[in-house]
This record gives structure tokens, C-alpha cells and sequence, in this order.
């Protein structure tokens, strides 16, 4: 098959074409590093299918634009938020995602990131390198015996429950609209019907829900309102999850201790790009990045090794079966 990858990164580059090598077909792969959008539909001509990733817009509008060839849009990534499914659906077009390449690389990512926001290793780094090698404003609090607020309890919330609960000894409150069988008989952890128990009682909060009309904005300004003061916020899900201005009024007002986010509302024009030369243009971002306790980093919470192999086996296991068969496999159809 000729496939279009697009936002293709130079990893994306090297996984994708090894895997591609390795396939029972003949593919033919063809990388842009634009991202995906209606503008750029029109670059999959003569493609069977394309390849896309968290930020390519593969909306109404895109799907009108894209080529009449293109028959399988192959999401390289779990959540399927950026695609119309309806849309595609009308065109004949099949969808498939990643469903899992690695829970433990976002999970363990979320810990750390918890715990370079809590013990401000992020500014004892710039510290050291700076030959200042005082730690006042530095101290953070143990972990064990503190209340952690786990929104969506899947495959990822349920690794960092399960990290948390056992390793650091923290109590979670696990909140989920489906709770899961596995993290209900976890030690330390309880379920909570209502949302905003974990809200009041969390000194911790992350969030591993995926974005859906119910969950966006999830934390917004009465959210934040319930929090107690000092509370932990950490985001590795989808940014539209958190209302950005919200939570920067709620860091302005030191009504929130601290943020680290891993996805940000506006991502897909910045993130994956290098703006060191020209700075970007994006006063929200910008003032987020400019609080001492906020850290954010670029999408990079999948970013292992196994991750990368295992998401370009999965795109290849949904375009070899497609050639072959006119369908992907039912755990990557998305539907
Ligand atoms: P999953 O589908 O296994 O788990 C999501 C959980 O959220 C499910 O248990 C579901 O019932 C729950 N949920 C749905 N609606 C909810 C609501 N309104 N309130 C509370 N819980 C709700 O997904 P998985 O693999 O655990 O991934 C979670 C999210 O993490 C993905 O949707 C994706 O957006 C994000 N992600 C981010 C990555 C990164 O690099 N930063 C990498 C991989 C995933």
C-alpha cells in the first residue's frame, strides 16, 4: 500500500520504515512533516491510505479534501479525539488506533512528573548547573500517606494507582464513570461515586480520562474551586481537559500548589516543533511556562522505546490485514 505518515518525526521515520520492511506486503511509505489538515489533505494523492498522529486534524473538512484513494486512516496513537468518526464513516473510510503500546510509558512518566513537580527537581537542576547549590524554596512533601485524586482508571490510571497505592503507600481516590475490577481490590484505594469527593479531598490530582464532550474542561474554575489550597495538578491525558486560563487564575491566586502537564488545550501548534529561534506566539503558554511551579513538557509521556516498536507493529498489523482483507484488526478498529 502507498501510505502518506504525516507529522512524521525522524523516529517516526526510522520505526515506521523498519516495521514496513519487515511486512508480509509491499508498502511504500510517504513521510510529511506537516501536520494534517484540510490545507493539507491534498498531499495523500495517489496514497491508499495515511498514517497520523495526535495533532492531525482529520476532520469533516479534511476528510472532504482528502484523495478518493485513501481508504484507512491508521492513527499512530491510543485516543482517536482528532478524528471525525462520522465523517469518516460516510466516506467509507476505516479508522484504526493503537489501542495500547505502552500504558507503563505514560504512567511512569505521570509519576515522575508528580514527583519533579513536588520535590521542584526541575529547579534544583537549573540550580546545580548555575553553581547555586542552595535549596531553600525547594522542599516538597513525602508522598506515603498522602490522598491522591486518579481520574479514569484504564490501562494508564490503573498502572499509576497501582504505583502510587504500593509503592508510595499513597490512599487513592480513584474516580471513573466504569470502575475497574483490577483497581477495585487494589490496597489503599477507594472508589469515589462523585467526582467531587476526590476534588475535596486530593492533595494530588491526576488525570487519565480521555477528552470527550463530558470530560472537557473537567477542570475548570468550580473545579478548582472545590480543590484544597496547595493541591497538585497533573495532566498527561488530552489538554482540553484542563481549561488553561482556569487554572492559570487558580495558580495566580495560589489556590493550586503547583502544575505539570504533559498536554496543553492549543498543542497542536506548537508542540513536536522547535521555536527556539523565532519564540512562539501563544500568550497562554507562555504565561504558563513563565510560573516557577508549572512544568510543562511536550507530548512525551509515550516517548519509550517500546512504545515506538510496539505502535508501528500495531499500524502494521492494521495495514498488512487491510491489504489482505479489507479490515483491521477489531482491537484497533475505532468505530
Ligand atoms: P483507557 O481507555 O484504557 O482508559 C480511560 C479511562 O477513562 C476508562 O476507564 C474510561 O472509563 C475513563 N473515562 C471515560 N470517561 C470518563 C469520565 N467522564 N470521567 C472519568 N473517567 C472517564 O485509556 P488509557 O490508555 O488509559 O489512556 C488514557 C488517556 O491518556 C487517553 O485517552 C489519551 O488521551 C491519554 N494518553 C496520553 C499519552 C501521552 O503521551 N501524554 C499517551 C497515551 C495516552
Amino acid at each position: 500500500m502507498k501510505i502518506a505518515v504525516f507529522s512524521a518525526q525522524p523516529y517516526d521515520r526510522q520505526y515506521l520504515s523498519e516495521r514496513a520492511n519487515q511486512s508480509v506486503h509491499k508498502h511504500e511509505l510517504i513521510f510529511f512533516d506537516t501536520t494534517l489538515h484540510s490545507q493539507t489533505a491534498s498531499l495523500a494523492q495517489g496514497c491508499d491510505a495515511i498514517c497520523t498522529f495526535v495533532n492531525d486534524q482529520v476532520d469533516q473538512q479534511t476528510i472532504d479534501n482528502l484523495p478518493e484513494s485513501v481508504k484507512l486512516v491508521s492513527n499512530r496513537c491510543a485516543g482517536f479525539n482528532n478524528v471525525d468518526l462520522q465523517a469518516a464513516s460516510k466516506r467509507g473510510i476505516t479508522v484504526a488506533r493503537v489501542p495500547a503500546y505502552s500504558p507503563y510509558a505514560t504512567a511512569e512518566y505521570t509519576v515522575a512528573l508528580m514527583m519533579t513537580l513536588n520535590r521542584k527537581i526541575h529547579k534544583a537542576h537549573d540550580r546545580v548547573r548555575d553553581g547555586n547549590f542552595t535549596i531553600n524554596g525547594l522542599m516538597g512533601m513525602d508522598m506515603f500517606g498522602k490522598t491522591v485524586g486518579v481520574v479514569g482508571t484504564g490501562q494508564i490510571g490503573a498502572i499509576v494507582t497501582r504505583i502510587l497505592s504500593q509503592g508510595f503507600r499513597c490512599k487513592v481516590l480513584a474516580y471513573d464513570v466504569y470502575e475497574n475490577p483490577e483497581v477495585k481490590q487494589m490496597e489503599n484505594v477507594t472508589y469515589v461515586s462523585d467526582i467531587k469527593e476526590l476534588f475535596a479531598k486530593s492533595d494530588v490530582i491526576t488525570l487519565h480520562c480521555p477528552l470527550t464532550k463530558e470530560t472537557q474542561h473537567l477542570i475548570n474554575e468550580e473545579a478548582l474551586g472545590m480543590m484544597k489550597p496547595g493541591v497538585l495538578l497533573v495532566n498527561a491525558s488530552r489538554g482540553a481537559v484542563v481549561d488553561t486560563k482556569a487554572v492559570i487564575g487558580a495558580l495566580k491566586k495560589r489556590k493550586i500548589g503547583g502544575l505539570a502537564i504533559d498536554v496543553y488545550e492549543n498543542e497542536g501548534a506548537f508542540f513536536f516543533r522547535d521555536f527556539s529561534d523565532s519564540g512562539f506566539d501563544d500568550d497562554t503558554l507562555a504565561r504558563l511556562t513563565s510560573f516557577p511551579n508549572v512544568i510543562v513538557t511536550s507530548h512525551q509521556a509515550f516517548f519509550t522505546r517500546e512504545a515506538v516498536l510496539n505502535i508501528a507493529q500495531s499500524v502494521f498489523e492494521s495495514v498488512d490485514m487491510f491489504q489482505a482483507e479489507g479490515k483491521v484488526p477489531e482491537k484497533n478498529l475505532v468505530k
